[in-house]
This record gives structure tokens, sequence and C-alpha cells, in this order.
């Protein structure tokens, strides 16, 4: 794993959108793997913005969602699918049919495989450690299926702004289906991850840290802030 230690917030965006183009650039099919939470706001602002200066074409691309909320209408505010239409896809040129969220029944293992698999995934990390909405305990040969949230990840992630009801379920991407990745970016920034990035990229690889499955990968590029990195 090659970690990447940046000053701030604003340059790890900068560093990850820059890696995230420079793959772009040299493969334009490019399948992408796509994260939601706080984190990737800046990456994601800083794509739109060399899309939209560079004049880039993302018409044939392809992305797939790492994880999204069950049994919440696809036009909640609250939902993956309108965090993206919000920060990224309202904004850039990927083709709707090109665009993949898990869903019931969903064949997104075959969806994926028929894509030729993810070349680019890029992944946060949860306060407990949780990757897409892998909760610890999750097994690393896990792939996409329907998940219970902890009430911690509930409450992170809808940070107060409650759809109601919150949901209690998920729909994830597996530790296998990411590690299946070509490459993965790992983002992670401010102090209250500090403990938590310690023990995920230097910890004992363990299903009771979803994200240490990811040294056993051989092609991550882990992007901190010194904030994040400081333990
Ligand atoms: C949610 C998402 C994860 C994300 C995590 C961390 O649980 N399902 O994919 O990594 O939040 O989010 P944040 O970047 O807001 O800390």
């Amino acid at each position: 794993m090659r970690v990447l230690v940046t000053p701030d917030y604003q340059t790890l965006s900068q560093t990850a959108a820059e890696l995230i183009l420079k793959a772009i650039r040299a493969k334009p099919t490019l399948t992408l793997g796509l994260p939601t939470g706080k984190t990737p706001l800046g990456m994601y602002d800083a794509l739109v913005r060399a899309y939209r200066e560079q004049h880039l074409d993302f018409s044939k691309l392809r992305t797939f969602n790492l994880d999204e909320f069950a049994g919440m209408p696809t036009v909640d505010p609250c939902s993956y699918r309108s965090y993206m239409r919000q920060h990224f896809f309202d904004h850039v040129n990927v083709p709707p049919d090109r665009i993949h969220f898990p869903e019931r029944d969903s064949p997104y293992e075959k969806e994926i495989a028929d894509a030729g698999g993810i070349d680019l995934l890029i992944a946060g990390v949860g306060m407990n450690g949780h990757i897409a909405f892998n909760e610890p305990g999750s097994s690393f040969t896990s792939r996409t299926r329907e998940v219970r949230l902890t009430s911690q990840t509930i409450e992170n992630a809808m940070g107060g702004s409650g759809s109601s009801p919150a949901p209690s379920r998920a729909f994830t991407m597996g530790i296998a289906t990411i590690l299946d990745s070509s490459c993965i970016l790992l983002l992670a920034s401010g102090a209250a991850k500090k403990g938590i990035i310690h023990r995920a990229l230097r910890g004992p690889v363990s299903e009771a840290v979803p994200a240490s499955a990811l040294q056993t990968h051989p092609n991550v590029v882990a992007i901190l802030d010194e904030d994040a990195s400081s333990e």
C-alpha cells in the first residue's frame, strides 16, 4: 500500500482528483467505483472543475456506486443517488445508462463483471472501520448484498438531516467485490479518523476492521491529510 500524506483536505481532494483524471486520460472507457460521504466532496468538486475547465469527455466512463440505502425513494435528498446527482452526475456527461447503483435483486456482480471489472475504486472509511456499508464482522469473501446498518453508521451517514424514517438497511458492494478492483484509492481526512486509520492501515488484518482488508490488496493508494495520518 502506498500512503500519501497531504497537508490538508483541499490538497487531499486535489490529489485524489488528479489520480482519477490521469486514469481517465489513459483509459477513457474506465470503470469507476464511486463513494459518498463527506470525505469525497472536495474530490468531486475538483473533478467537476477539471471537467469544465479542460473540456473533458466522461461519456465513455462507467460507474458503480459502492452503496445505497434500502427502501429509500431515489429522489429522497438523503439517498446516495441524490448525493451523486448533486455533486457529480448533474455536472458531467456520464450517460445515465452507464451509471449503476446496487438495488434489490439487481445483478450487480454480473453487471460489474460484464463491464470488465472495476478499474479504479475510491472509498472512504467509517468511524468503526466500515468500508462502503460493510460493517465490522463482514466477511472478506462478502459480495453485493443487503445489510443492516449500525446506529452509529446511520447517524453519521444521515448527518442529522433525517429522512423519515431513517433507513436501517442498505445495499452494498461486499469486501470481495471491492478487493476485485484493479486499483483502490482510500481517502481519509480529519483527526477523528486517525485512530481508525491507524488500525486499518497498520493494525492486524481482521474482519473486526473491514478496511484492514485493503492491506491484502496489491494496488492501494491511501490519501490522507495530516490530521488523519497523525497516529
Ligand atoms: C458512509 C458511506 C461510506 C463512507 C462513510 C464515511 O457510511 N456508506 O461509503 O465511507 O460514510 O463517510 P464520511 O466520509 O462522511 O466520513
